[in-house]
């Protein structure tokens, strides 16, 4: 297969993939779209489109799109279309995730220390502190609801270690405002009225409130903590040289929550779903916690050293990839393999879908963390094939972050407690909530407090 890097006008548009009258491909869109996606590529190819509702998206999957959105021109594929509405809303036109070009990496730089592994490394200790504290208020034999527990940790470390603040008073307002900000403005799942109801306009004040709290402290003469993402944010300028404006620091300050929430907690969701379901892994893990956990956490370059608890994580990104699909708006006409597609189309990039294809990853819906052990390497064939932070310039800017606080954070929970699945048959449902995550009703029990 090629891309074309000519634009051919008389190369057919995209197949389209057979739905219902009216509703189109919703059903399957809405609640398995990587299972619809990895079969429509089998069946269609590697670019096809596809109709949800009144919406039409060309979707373009398997190892060639990744390549592609990997060295498309900056110009060629827009966010806003996805993430403007959200810019719009907190009124920020700095808005890391709904800008593109120049003004786009000016912003990526900015912010490049703040969201990076070695500006998290004074917080290891810190983030495992409060994954224990969280275990040790639970008591054996209580049912945790994993979803709400690993969210609020996860909301906890962000904010300790990106902002320096606790978040735990805001928590329920931000879960609230960013879900349905997503819900809205992104994934356009609900209607715009829910924007002007009290519950979201109390929601958005406290979230502004605790913002503005962070910026303040802040920018506190002397005020003594490890350099963080607010600090960076406040001694830079936007492009032009000016300033940022409040509204844009207010905005960049939830940054790591809209960004980090969902995604990690998801994650970590799913991670110990496989981890229960496979206990030679997860007593491997306990092992080794036990032994690299004792005195402190592990640097982030020595915690990839930990063998299971790295494969692990790895293998929970791939076979459940929580941010699996970038949609964009295409700014210029192209083709792809043999398809033209105008400018104007809406575009979803489904970058998890070469995790699906067993050309890469033998038995691809099978949690396997050998896959990762040398010789096999999987997660090593070139770019493009494991893919759970998408690519090209929107690549997250948090991957190093999303990974060491996997490790850390189920690393201490096993540490800390002992769980098992609320029922042992259980098998795990995924929730579209908008993006994929272990069903809200996914439990587990608490069998024995452990180590600190
Ligand atoms: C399992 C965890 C995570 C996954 C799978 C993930 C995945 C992604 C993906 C796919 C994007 C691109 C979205 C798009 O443009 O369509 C993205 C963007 C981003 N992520 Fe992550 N993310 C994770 C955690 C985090 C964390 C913990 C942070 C920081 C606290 C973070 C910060 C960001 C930022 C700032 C962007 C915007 C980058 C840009 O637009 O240039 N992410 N993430």
């Amino acid at each position: 297969m090629t891309i074309t890097e000519s634009i051919n006008n008389l190369n057919p548009a995209p197949p389209r993939v057979a739905g219902l009258p009216v509703l189109g491909n919703a059903l399957d869109f809405l609640n398995r779209p990587m299972e619809f996606f990895v079969e429509s590529y089998h069946k269609y190819g590697p670019i096809f489109r596809i109709q949800v509702l009144n919406q039409k998206f060309v979707i373009l999957g398997g190892l060639e799109a990744n390549r592609f959105l990997a060295k498309a021109p900056d110009e060629m594929f827009s966010s806003k279309p996805l993430f403007g509405g959200f810019a719009e809303e907190m009124n920020a036109p700095s808005s890391i995730v709904a800008l593109d070009g120049e003004q786009h990496r000016h912003m990526r730089k900015v912010m490049q220390r703040g969201y990076s592994k070695s500006g998290l490394s004074p917080h290891l200790n810190n983030m495992a502190q409060i994954t224990y504290q969280t275990a040790h208020a639970w008591k054996p034999g209580e049912i945790i609801f994993a979803r709400d527990a690993f969210q609020r940790l996860v909301t906890e470390q962000l904010g300790t270690a990106l902002a320096n603040h606790s978040a735990s008073e805001y928590f329920e307002s931000i879960r609230y405002y960013l879900g349905t900000l997503l819900a809205v403005l992104v994934m356009k799942t609900q209607p715009r009225i829910i924007l002007s109801m009290p519950r979201f306009k109390n929601a958005r004040q406290k979230v502004m409130e605790f913002a503005q709290i962070v910026l303040e402290e802040h920018r506190q003469p002397g005020s003594e903590h490890d350099p963080d993402l607010v600090d960076d944010l406040l001694a830079a300028v936007d492009w032009n040289g000016d300033p940022f404006k409040e509204n844009d620091l207010l905005a960049a300050t939830i940054g790591p929550f809209f960004a980090g929430m969902d995604t990690v907690a998801n994650t970590m969701g799913f991670m110990m779903y496989a981890l229960l379901k496979h206990p030679e892994v997860y007593n491997a893990i306990e092992k080794e916690v036990d032994e690299h956990f004792a005195d402190g956490i592990p640097s982030y370059q020595e915690l990839p050293k930990l063998q299971t608890l790295y494969a692990a994580t790895i293998e929970t990104l791939r076979r459940y990839p929580v941010a699996g699909f970038s949609p964009r708006g295409a700014m210029q006409s192209f083709d792809f393999a043999g398809h033209h597609v105008n400018a104007g189309e809406n575009v979803i990039f489904v970058n998890g879908l070469t995790h699906f294809l067993p050309e890469y990853f033998p038995d691809p819906w099978n949690f396997d963390i050998q896959r990762y052990i040398p010789p096999r390497r999987e997660h090593k064939q070139g770019q493009g094939v494991f893919a759970p932070y998408t690519l090209g310039s929107h690549t997250c800017l948090g991957a190093g972050i999303a990974e060491v606080q996997l490790m850390v954070s189920v690393g201490a929970l096993i540490r800390a407690a002992r769980l098992e699945l609320e029922r042992p048959g259980y098998e795990l449902k995924v929730r579209q909530m908008p993006i994929p995550g272990p069903d809200f009703n996914f439990k587990l029990r608490v069998t024995e407090l452990r180590n600190m």
